[in-house]
């Protein structure tokens, strides 16, 4: 039986990737969204009746509630949620303007969560299904001049595996996607970018900016490859899924150093760590 996807923000990059490929899969509906449908037209030409394109902007709970409504409307269930849509932010810590960072959260955090909420309800029915999150390798490490945005795939990371958690009696599977860096419009145009005013006083951060800003267009990452993989390992893997899905090689090897350097360091600090509790018996 076909599996229904929904995507947010499938205009362009990974998004983009992802629902290309399903749109061309027999065993797939697809519900892809956008802030702006007139950036989904590349899915016409494989529309045989399987695909929804809604709108949906995932900071408008109206519109996520309308959008779960009108899938399970035209295909009865929703068997995957890939929350997708994401925004990212350059600056150092004191610097972020504080409007741009909260819109950020808005989209990366609150909108994840209440997509992930609008369709919690019909997975647990089903007692089946799969949520995505599209975390970062940012949201297990982080880096100068990107704060704000490893704060929210952290907020993410923790959010979901504690979902995982919540959800596995009801045969739900939460898998956290953290990849490094792809050639998507992330860096691009999906980063608001804060030069510092201070470049002298701040070379780590103005370093790691440009550094990052500088790989645009020249990401090691290929996105329609990571499309592919996440479809193979939902497909072929549904009740098996790893929590944590690194996608890109520097996203394994950062990760690695950074838990097993925290593994060092913890087993040093475990009788610190002890001396706080109760003496046993008390
Ligand atoms: N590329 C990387 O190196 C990288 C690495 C780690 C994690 N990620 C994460 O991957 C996810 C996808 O980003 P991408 O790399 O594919 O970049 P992208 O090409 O810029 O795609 C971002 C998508 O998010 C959508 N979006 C932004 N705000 C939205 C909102 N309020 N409601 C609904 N959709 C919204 C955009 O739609 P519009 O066209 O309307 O702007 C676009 O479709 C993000 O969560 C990002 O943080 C990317």
């Amino acid at each position: 039986m076909a599996k229904t996807w929904l995507i947010t923000g499938t205009s362009t990059g990974f998004g983009h990737e992802l629902a290309e490929l399903l749109a061309q899969q027999s065993d797939v509906n697809l519900v892809a969204t956008a802030r702006n449908t007139d950036k989904l037209d590349y899915l016409d030409q494989y529309d045989h009746g399987q695909i929804l394109k809604l709108e949906l902007d995932v900071t408008k709970p109206e519109q996520i509630k309308e959008g779960v409504k009108q899938s399970l409307d035209k295909f009865g269930t929703i068997d995957v949620l890939d929350n997708n849509a994401g925004l990212g932010y350059f600056s150092t810590f004191e610097e972020a303007d504080e409007q741009a960072v909260r819109y950020m959260f808005e989209v990366n955090v609150w909108g994840l969560s209440h997509m992930t909420q609008a369709v919690l309800p019909v997975m647990r029915q089903q007692n089946s299904g799969v949520i995505l999150g599209v975390s970062s390798d940012a949201g297990l490490i982080g880096e100068a001049s990107l704060s704000f945005y490893s704060g929210t795939k952290f907020a993410v990371e923790g959010l979901f595996e504690s979902l995982a958690e919540e959800v596995k009696e009801d045969n739900i599977q939460v898998t956290l996607l953290e990849p490094s860096s792809f050639r998507t419009d992330w860096a691009g145009r999906s980063s608001q970018k804060k030069n510092t005013a201070f470049p002298k006083d701040y070379q780590v951060t103005d370093r790691a900016l440009r550094t990052y800003t500088g790989l645009a267009g020249d990401e090691p990452g290929d996105p329609k490859a990571a499309a592919q993989l996440i479809y193979d390992q939902v497909t072929n893997h549904m009740d098996e899924l790893p929590l944590h899905l690194p996608l890109g090689e520097s996203a394994v090897r950062r990760a690695q150093y950074k838990f097993s350097d925290l593994a060092d360091k913890f087993e040093q600090l475990t009788n610190l760590a002890a001396a706080t509790d109760f003496s046993k018996g008390e």
